[in-house]
């Protein structure tokens, strides 16, 4: 099993020695790695459905770690007490998912050390839970697979008070622009270019709710170039 780069960066942002649980495994494979790199010693993988659940265990019986994991059927974090594990991830799904899990269970989203939280889509909607209940971003990462571009959230629950950001900030992580993320150029001009497509497909069309989505569109164009410079 050779693991993709979106899901190699994710195992990478693991800290060795955790306990980690791996919610929405799927195939397992992030577990299995970490535990076959003797990274971790210990993982919950847990997934709300029967068929992914018994592809994981298969994984992990291939190659004999049966021993050294959990495997646990049922919705997001439910399946896991607080400070079970020490990291968790939760990957390879929607923002507005992720959030929904996040919520369903505090207990536990609040006293992990560390969330890796990779949405597939809405991202937006993620950050904006984020900033507005108390989970500090500690850092973002882009990854390249094949023709897309991944983002990935690490994060952590510090109780800090709802922060107002400028909206922009939600699409495109404050992170990557600190740290000038190497492929936070490509990611911008990709965003601008798809919300010139939108401009393009309302050219011609006339009244208020138009020229109200044209107005926003046009403002986060604006609030994109000047992402570019910074
Ligand atoms: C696309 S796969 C992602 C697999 C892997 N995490 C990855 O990033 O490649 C999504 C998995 O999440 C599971 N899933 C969907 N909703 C879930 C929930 N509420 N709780 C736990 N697992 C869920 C699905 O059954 C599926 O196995």
């Amino acid at each position: 099993m050779k693991l993709t780069d979106r899901l190699l960066k994710i195992a990478s942002l693991v800290d060795k020695n955790k306990k980690i649980a791996d919610i929405g495994t799927d195939h397992g494979y992030i577990p299995v790695y970490l535990l076959n790199q003797n990274k971790i010693k210990y993982a919950i993988l847990g997934d709300v459905n029967k068929g992914p659940l018994e592809n994981a265990k298969k994984e992990v019986m291939r190659n004999n770690l049966l021993d050294k994991v959990d495997l646990r059927l049922g919705s997001g974090i439910e399946v896991l007490k607080p400070n079970e594990v020490d990291e968790i991830i939760i990957a390879g799904m929607g923002g507005m998912l992720i959030k929904d899990i996040l919520k369903a269970n505090e207990a536990v989203s609040h006293s992990a050390e560390k969330l890796i939280l990779q949405p597939m889509q809405a991202p937006e909607e993620l950050r904006m839970f984020l900033y507005k209940n108390g989970y500090k971003i500690l850092d973002e990462h882009l990854v390249r697979e094949e023709h897309r571009l991944y983002e990935i959230i690490v994060c952590k629950y510090e109780g800090e008070k709802p922060q107002d950001i400028n909206p922009i900030y939600y699409e495109v992580g404050q992170k990557l622009i600190e740290k000038q993320d190497p492929l936070l150029r490509d990611f911008i001009e990709n965003k601008i270019r798809i919300n010139q497509n939108i401009l393009e497909k309302l050219s011609g069309k006339e009244g208020d709710a138009v020229s109200n989505r044209k107005y926003i569109v046009n403002k986060k164009i604006e609030d994109l170039n000047s992402l570019l410079n910074k």
